[in-house]
């Protein structure tokens, strides 16, 4: 067991990615904090650590609140006395049912005529609320685990850090200008924070998945969005959670000793 007896807390464990990820740590030993901003979606993933033999501890938080992250990290000190892995993965992908439409009528187009003449119009659309709430849960939320594990790891010399960002803070994806955003200065911020708390034995990086197949986009994905993710990825299909938190497992482990303030890619060829 690759993780015995290590502490790791993961944001956003309730559903997809991050529950992936929790359970991936659970069956490597590791004593899993269960975050989520849905009470009854972490229960669900308690009991799946239980069923493995393991050990979890649910804290349910909004992580774009500071003071609940804080809280969340006091309790997690409380009952194991030590963190050493954290991995900020709490996500949001809202959109108006009107640029979903939109964008659908633009694949639409492009499909049948090569060429799109229209805008999906996210941009000129969006509220201060919807594009703060992006902002708020990906970038402050991920400022703000950072910097409550921080203040355990940089004293203990030794922790490690993943961030969730996205091929989407890469390349630009139309639409979804807020997220783009977000998923980018996530990026910024890991390579940052990686050069300067990597002298006091802290491991600081970001995986940026492609297209993975999770309730995230459940909504999102209309059948024309679905057929065109899947050509535009050459492994031929959308990733699973799980292979996302294979990646996850690495960069938490030993094995990634020489790996800091990198962005890993787990597109299936998508974006390389
Ligand atoms: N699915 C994809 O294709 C994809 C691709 C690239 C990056 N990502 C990123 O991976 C991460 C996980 O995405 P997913 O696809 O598993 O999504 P998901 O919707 O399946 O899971 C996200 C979880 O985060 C929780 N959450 C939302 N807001 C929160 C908050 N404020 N505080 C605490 N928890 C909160 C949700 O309740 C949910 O359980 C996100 O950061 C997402 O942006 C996803």
């Amino acid at each position: 067991m690759k993780f015995k007896d290590k502490v790791a807390l993961v944001t956003g464990a309730g559903c997809g990615i991050g529950k992936a990820i929790a359970l991936a740590f659970a069956r490597e030993g590791a004593r899993v904090v269960v975050n989520d901003i849905d009470a009854g979606a972490i229960e669900t993933t308690l009991a799946e650590i239980v069923k493995l033999g393991g050990e979890g501890l649910g804290m349910a938080a909004d992580v774009s609140h500071s003071k609940e992250v804080k809280d969340m990290f006091a309790g997690t000190l409380k009952k194991f006395g030590t963190l050493d892995i954290l991995v900020n993965n709490a996500g949001i992908a809202r959109t108006t049912d009107e640029v979903l439409k939109r964008g659908d009528a633009c694949l639409q187009e492009l499909l049948t005529s090569g060429r799109v003449t229209t805008s999906v119009e996210a941009t000129r659309t969006m509220t201060d609320e919807a594009w703060d709430r992006m902002l708020a849960v990906h970038l402050y939320g991920t400022f703000y685990c950072t910097r409550e594990a921080l203040n355990i790891m940089e004293d203990r010399g030794k922790g490690k850090i993943i961030n969730m960002a996205s091929i989407a803070g890469m390349v630009g994806i139309p639409g979804s200008p807020d997220y783009s955003a977000a998923k980018g200065a996530i990026i910024a911020f890991t390579k940052s924070v990686a050069r300067e708390v990597i002298g006091r034995g802290v491991y600081v990086n970001a995986i940026a998945p492609g297209w993975i197949d999770t309730p995230l986009l459940t909504h999102q994905l209309t059948p024309t969005f679905r057929f065109v993710a899947v050509t535009q990825t050459p492994v031929g299909r959308m990733g699973t959670p799980e292979e996302v938190a294979a990646v996850a497992l690495f960069l938490a482990s030993e094995d990634a000793s020489f790996v800091v303030g990198q962005v890993i890619c787990p597109t299936g060829g998508g974006y390389v």
